[in-house]
């Protein structure tokens, strides 16, 4: 099988992060998150995974290289010269989708992290022999999405996309599975697959939907990452818990890279993930953040609810909170007090930051 992720985008509201890297390989939980996707495709058999792009597809392909290997699957990239939104790339894709074997292929919003039941989502579309099945999520503020009508049998009614109006609470969660015939609907143009396509896939009543089970996050803006990164600890502790840190120094549920340092007398946790080569000083507290690959925290440093980002320092006494995101290779002098800071990559902070603001 074969599967295409939609990479575009600038990932403005991941900034600073997205200033480093694309949107889908920063890291969260310790990996790209475009590897999490990678791996759950490859799990279901999938052989092929097409990148749809439309910017710096060196930088991803170099990285991915790698994986290819590792993984022992294709990845390739389809280039867009103008962004040809959700729905266009699949058209630009469509001779690498239609291989003749006639089996459906993945669609993935690369910003949504879940459980990835594709096996279940395998089932169901060959079960009820419509031309198109999306997952759907209950959120409490459909507003933000694709939000989607079905009946018992999950066939969908009407797909609205960012409805102004309440239609109903479940929403598109950004993972497809598709007939080949679905590419015979898009033109080459720029296009979404959300206001052009389901809505007539649904009025033909050839459009399907299923619940997600387990948990679902659109993780592209820095509250739901963190968000999300509970979510995703929380279903580590169901499904593979052994993966996950402990000691009397931990709090719930952590992740800890095998290469990172902790010191003496830390507390960590809940909701924590630190990445390799990290050195975390003796007495530091994390609580519900993400500290990338390369980060040292310096003694007796507090970080909560925030995001540090790769190879950057925390001076000792320093406390951290309240959303603040730290780009790539940031520096923060001892005892420094941030509340919100949104700071630049390669910045030295030697002032708090008192109110959520964007440092540059
Ligand atoms: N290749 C390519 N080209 N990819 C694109 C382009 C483009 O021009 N524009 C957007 N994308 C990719 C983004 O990188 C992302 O992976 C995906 O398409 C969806 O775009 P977002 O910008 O993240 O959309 P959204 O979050 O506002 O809404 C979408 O996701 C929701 C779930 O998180 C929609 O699919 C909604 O219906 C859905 O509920
Ligand atoms: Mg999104």
């Amino acid at each position: 099988m074969k599967a295409l992720i939609l990479v575009g985008g600038f990932g403005t509201r991941l900034r600073p992060l997205t200033l480093s890297f694309p949107k889908p390989l920063v890291d969260f939980a310790n990996k790209p998150m475009i590897l999490h996707q990678i791996e759950a495709l490859k799990d279901v058999g999938v052989t092929e995974v097409v990148l749809a792009i439309n910017y710096r597809p060196e930088v991803m392909l170099n990285f991915l290289k790698d994986f290819e290997d590792k993984l022992g699957i294709k990845i390739i990239c389809s280039q867009e010269t103008e962004p040809l939104g959700t729905a266009g790339p699949l058209a630009l894709a469509r001779d690498r989708l239609m291989d003749g074997s006639g089996e459906p292929f993945f669609v993935l919003n690369s910003d949504v992290i879940s459980e990835y039941p594709f096996a279940e989502l395998i089932q169901f579309h060959k079960s009820h022999g419509g031309e198109a099945t999306i997952m759907v999520t209950k959120v409490d503020e459909p507003s933000k999405y694709g939000v989607v009508v079905m009946d018992e049998s999950g066939k969908v009614d009407r797909f609205v996309e960012k409805p102004k109006v309440f239609v109903g609470n479940k929403i598109n969660a950004g993972i497809y599975l598709l007939n080949p015939s679905v590419l015979d609907r898009i033109e080459l143009r720029p296009t979404s697959i959300e206001k052009e396509v389901f809505p007539k896939i649904a009025a033909d009543q050839k459009l399907y939907a299923m619940v997600l089970p387990g948990f679902w996050m659109d993780i592209g803006q820095p509250k739901d990452y963190i968000t999300g990164l509970r979510l995703y600890l929380e279903s580590l502790r169901k499904k593979a818990s052994s993966k996950l840190a402990t000691g009397s120094h931990i709090v719930g549920n952590v992740l800890v890279h095998e290469n990172a340092v902790i010191g003496e007398g830390c507390l960590i946790g809940p909701d924590v993930a630190i990445g390799p080569g990290c050195v975390i000083e003796p007495g530091v507290r994390l609580s519900r953040c993400t500290v990338m690959r390369g980060v040292r925290i310096k003694k007796h440093a507090c970080i909560s609810s925030s995001i540090i980002g790769w190879h950057s320092t925390v001076g000792q006494w320093a406390r951290i909170e309240n959303m603040t995101i730290l780009g790539e290779d940031v520096h923060v002098s001892d005892e420094i007090y941030s509340n919100g800071g949104v700071v630049l990559p390669h910045k030295e902070i030697k002032s708090s930051i008192l109110k959520p603001e964007i440092v540059m």
